[in-house]
C-alpha cells in the first residue's frame, strides 16, 4: 500500500447513531492518511454519541449536520456531485432502512439519493437487530441495488451479548474501500459469459430434480466483472437473487436450456466462467401429467446425463479463457484437476462443501483455485463478493501474460 494510495479522492463519511461512532474517528484518520479529503456529516442521533468538533479537528472541514442549515443551503448537492464515495459508518439499522425506502428526511440521506458515488455501508447494531427479517431485507434491496453492505462479524456487542454484528474490523473496512475507490477498469475489453445456480429438471409438471445451489458465487461475480468494465452476458438457473444492475441476464431452467443459450453466446466471449452448478441427469422420460402414487411402495426414475456443457465447448474454443468450478465432499484438488483435464479449462475453483460457511446458500466461501500446472492460490473462508474480485484478478493475470 503505497502511503498516500487516496490522494485526489473526495469522501463524504456519514456518521450514524451508535455507540460505533467513536470508530469512525479511526477511520477518518487512516483515510486522511492516506490522502483522501473527507467530508463528515453526522445525523442527529451520532451527535448524541460524539460531538462534532472532534471530526471538524481530524478533517479539516467543518461538519455538516443540517439539511436546512442556512450557510450553505446546497451543501447536500455539492457533497453528493463531488463526492467519490460516499462511506456511512456506522450504518444503524434505521439508517439502513431509510437509505432502502429511499427516504430523503434529513441531510446524509438527501445527500445519497442525490448522489451517483458508489456508497458503502458498515452496519453496527445487536445481533438480533441485524438478522430480524426487515433488516435483512432492507440489507438486500439495498445490495440489489448496488449498494456496497458490509457483513458485520460474530463475537462481543457492546450489549455484552456474543453474536453477530460487531463492527468490521478496521482493516476489512479500509479494503472495501481502497477497492472501490481503486475499482480497476481492467476488464474494459473483455466480454464475460458467466453462469449461475441450478438447473430445475423435470420430474413431472409439478416437480423437478435440482441441487442446493444458491447462486451467490455467481452472481457475485457477474456483478464484479461489470463493475470492472466488462460486458457481460450472465445465464442463470432458478434463484431467489435479483440480476445485477446493467447485466444482460437471461434466465434459464433445465442444463439444456442453458447449453443452447452457453452456445448461443460462447462465439463473442473472451471469458466464460461456468459457476452453475448443472444438475447431470434428467429425466429420460419426464411425466406429462402429475405422477400419482397408486399405492406404489416405491418409485423408480430412469435417468440420463444432461449434456456436459462446458465440457461440449472445447471444440469450440477460439481463444476462450475457461474457468469451471468444482463442489466436492472428498478429494477435492484430485476431482478438480481431473476435471480441468477433461472439461479443457484454464482454471478450476475447487471448494469443499463440507466445510462450515464454504457450501451451497452461504455468503462466505473458501476456495483452492488450480491450473494446469497446479495450486494457483488456496482462498481462506471470505465473503463471496470478495472472492470474485479475487478469482477476477487471478483471470486477470492469466490474460495478460497470454498477450
Ligand atoms: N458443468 C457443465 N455441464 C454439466 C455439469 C457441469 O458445464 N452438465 C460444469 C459446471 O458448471 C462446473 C464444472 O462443469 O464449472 C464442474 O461441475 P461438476 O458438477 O463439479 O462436474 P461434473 O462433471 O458434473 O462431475 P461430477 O458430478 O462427477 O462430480
Amino acid at each position: 500500500m503505497t502511503t498516500k494510495q487516496l490522494f485526489g479522492k473526495r469522501i463524504v463519511l456519514g456518521v450514524g447513531g451508535s455507540i460505533a461512532a467513536y470508530k469512525a474517528i479511526l477511520l477518518l484518520r487512516r483515510l486522511t492518511d492516506l490522502g483522501a479529503d473527507v467530508e463528515v456529516v453526522m445525523t442527529a442521533s451520532a451527535r448524541q454519541f460524539i460531538t462534532p468538533l472532534t471530526f471538524q479537528t481530524l478533517s479539516g472541514h467543518p461538519v455538516h449536520t443540517d439539511l436546512f442549515a442556512t450557510d450553505d443551503n446546497m451543501t447536500h448537492l455539492r457533497l453528493a456531485e463531488t463526492a467519490d464515495l460516499i462511506l456511512v459508518s456506522p450504518a444503524t439499522a434505521n439508517l439502513i432502512g431509510r437509505f432502502a425506502q429511499g427516504l430523503a428526511d434529513d441531510l446524509l440521506s438527501t445527500l445519497i439519493l442525490a448522489s451517483h458515488a458508489p456508497l458503502l455501508l458498515v452496519p453496527a447494531m445487536d445481533g438480533g437487530m441485524w438478522q430480524h427479517p426487515l433488516v435483512q431485507q432492507n440489507v438486500k434491496t439495498l445490495r440489489e441495488t448496488g449498494v456496497e453492505v458490509l457483513d458485520p462479524e460474530f463475537g462481543t456487542l457492546a450489549s455484552g451479548h456474543i453474536g453477530w454484528g460487531r463492527f468490521p474490523s478496521e482493516e476489512t473496512i479500509m479494503s472495501s474501500i481502497i477497492s472501490l475507490l481503486t475499482m480497476p477498469g481492467d476488464y474494459h475489453n473483455e466480454v464475460l459469459l458467466i453462469t449461475a445456480g441450478p438447473t430445475h429438471e423435470a420430474i413431472d409438471p409439478v416437480r423437478y430434480i435440482t441441487n442446493r445451489s444458491s447462486g451467490k458465487m455467481g452472481y457475485a461475480l457477474a456483478q464484479s466483472a461489470q463493475k470492472r468494465g466488462a460486458q457481460v452476458t450472465f445465464i442463470t438457473g432458478p434463484t431467489s437473487l435479483t440480476p445485477p444492475p446493467g447485466v444482460h441476464t437471461i434466465s434459464v431452467s433445465t442444463a439444456e436450456e442453458m447449453q443452447d443459450e452457453v452456445h448461443k453466446h460462447f462465439a463473442r466471449a473472451t471469458v466464460v466462467i461456468m459457476a452453475a452448478a448443472v444438475a447431470d441427469y434428467r429425466l429420460t422420460h419426464p411425466a406429462e401429467t402429475k405422477l400419482k402414487k397408486q399405492g406404489q411402495k416405491h418409485l423408480s426414475l430412469a435417468l440420463s446425463l444432461t449434456p456436459d456443457i462446458v465440457g461440449n465447448l472445447a471444440a469450440k474454443k477460439t481463444g476462450q479463457f475457461m474457468v469451471g468450478f468444482a463442489a466436492e465432499t472428498e478429494n477435492l484438488i484430485e476431482e478438480a484437476t481431473r476435471k480441468l483435464k477433461e472439461k479443457g479449462l484454464d482454471m478450476i475453483v475447487a471448494n469443499d462443501v463440507t466445510q462450515p460457511d464454504a457450501g451451497f446458500g452461504s455468503d462466505t466461501n473458501a476456495a483452492i483455485v488450480l491450473d494446469a500446472h497446479g495450486i494457483v492460490e488456496d482462498m481462506p473462508l471470505m465473503p463471496k463478493r470478495g472472492m470474485a474480485m479475487k478469482i477476477l484478478d487471478l483471470i486477470r493475470v492469466c490474460l495478460d501474460n497470454r498477450q
